[in-house]
């Protein structure tokens, strides 16, 4: 069974695989999107490797392949220059050369990271996306956004560089630690926020990691389809994808306040999607009863819906968020639930409507 998308953009196509068990069968699904690839080279971290490593690895020489498979610690800090060379210098000492592939397996730290060192091997070379956690599957693995993260601010070294294949199995979400697995739940709830009235109506009735679970192939898709439609309109995010960042950019205010380490993304992007709903009613963008149904289905899954923040961590997630531009800013808000679009503000005037805020 399972189900399968295709992204079709122009010479760059691939599918996304979703299949209870896709792990055994990852010799056979790489081999057909990597037809020329001998070695593979597979990057995975310390948490992953050792649940899942040596099964991807014999189904992959099932497949024909010679893997080598390079294990990082897990966590944000190895989405790093430093790691990156090292990735490098590892490829080159396994000899892969031009024709061989990368694969990433695990969460989206592995694949940001393992993407941009496929991307800038050799002039680049193939890869695949074998994403295990939950955030991963519905969000990074898709999209070819690969990057580590700089001093100066996260993700500000990379590239786009499609997957030849995206092959997630929803078994491995089992393993999850559940504030994990919540934290991509912030990302599923998202898709709802902005594509999908329908599909936010779904997890209302399912707050919860097993009822979710009961249902994940439909998840997965749902969300990997939207997310789908948004980059074949906009693969560069120059426009529709920025939609994505719902939540976002307070989310990165609410991130910098705990200083990355008391909340995760997913948390700060909960908090962020539920005070963008308010904001949004404060502009009359967004109607009155929707803060108050994000925000119940934020607390349903035990995601926060209030980070204290001070305006000092606002101004500086607004003034440093990639989508800002001179001194405005392009806040995305809810014209009803399922519908989102990008509403182009000053700085200073969103400022202004966040000193109301609850946790201001
Ligand atoms: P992560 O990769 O750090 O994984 C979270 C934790 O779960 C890690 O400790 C990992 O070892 C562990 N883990 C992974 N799979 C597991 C499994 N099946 N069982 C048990 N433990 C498992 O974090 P993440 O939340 O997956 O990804 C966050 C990263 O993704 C950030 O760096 C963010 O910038 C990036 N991201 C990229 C995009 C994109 O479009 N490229 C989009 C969103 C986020
Ligand atoms: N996660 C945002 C994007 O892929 O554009």
């Amino acid at each position: 069974m399972g189900k399968t998308l295709h992204v079709g953009l122009p010479g760059r196509e691939y599918d996304i695989l979703i299949e209870k068990g896709a792990l055994e069968e990852a010799g056979q699904r790489c081999r057909t999107a990597l037809p020329r690839a001998r070695r593979l080279f597979v990057v995975t971290d310390s948490n992953v490797g050792p649940l899942y490593g040596e099964r991807v690895v014999k189904s992959l020489r099932k497949g024909g392949f010679e893997p080598v498979i390079e294990t990082l610690p897990a966590g944000e800090r190895s989405k790093s220059p430093e790691q990156l060379c090292r990735l490098w210098e590892k490829m080159m000492a396994a000899r892969l050369t031009r024709t061989d592939a990368v694969a990433a397996l695990g969460g989206g730290v592995v694949g940001d990271l393992a993407g941009f060192a496929a991307a800038t091997i050799l002039r680049g070379v193939d890869f695949v996306q074998i994403p295990t956690t939950l955030l991963a599957q519905v969000d990074s693995s898709v999209g070819g956004k690969v990057a580590v993260d700089l001093q100066a601010g996260k993700n500000l070294a990379g590239t786009f560089w499609q997957p030849k294949l995206v092959l997630m199995d929803p078994e491995t979400l089992r393993t999850l630690p559940l504030n994990v697995f919540m934290a991509g739940m912030a990302e599923v709830v998202k898709y709802g926020c902005i594509a999908d009235r329908a599909f936010f109506e779904f997890l209302e009735a399912r707050p919860g990691r097993e009822q979710i679970m009961a249902e994940i192939e439909h998840v997965l898709y749902t969300c990997c389809a939207c997310k789908r439609r948004v980059v074949l309109e906009d693969e560069r995010d120059t426009g529709a994808r920025m939609l994505l960042n719902f939540g976002h950019t307070l989310g990165h205010a609410y991130e910098l306040a705990g200083h990355y380490t008391q909340w995760s993304h997913g948390e700060a992007v909960a908090a962020g999607m539920c005070a963008a709903g308010q904001l949004g009613v404060e502009l009359g963008v967004t109607p009155a009863d929707v803060p108050e149904r994000i925000r119940g289905l934020c607390a349903a899954l035990g995601l926060p819906t209030v980070i204290s923040c001070s305006m000092e961590d606002y101004a500086a997630a607004v003034g440093l968020d990639k989508k800002g531009a001179g001194e405005t800013i392009a806040l995305i808000l809810l014209e009803e639930l399922g519908r989102a679009a990008a509403h182009r503000m000053s700085k200073s005037a969103v400022l202004e409507r966040l000193k109301s805020l609850p946790g201001c």
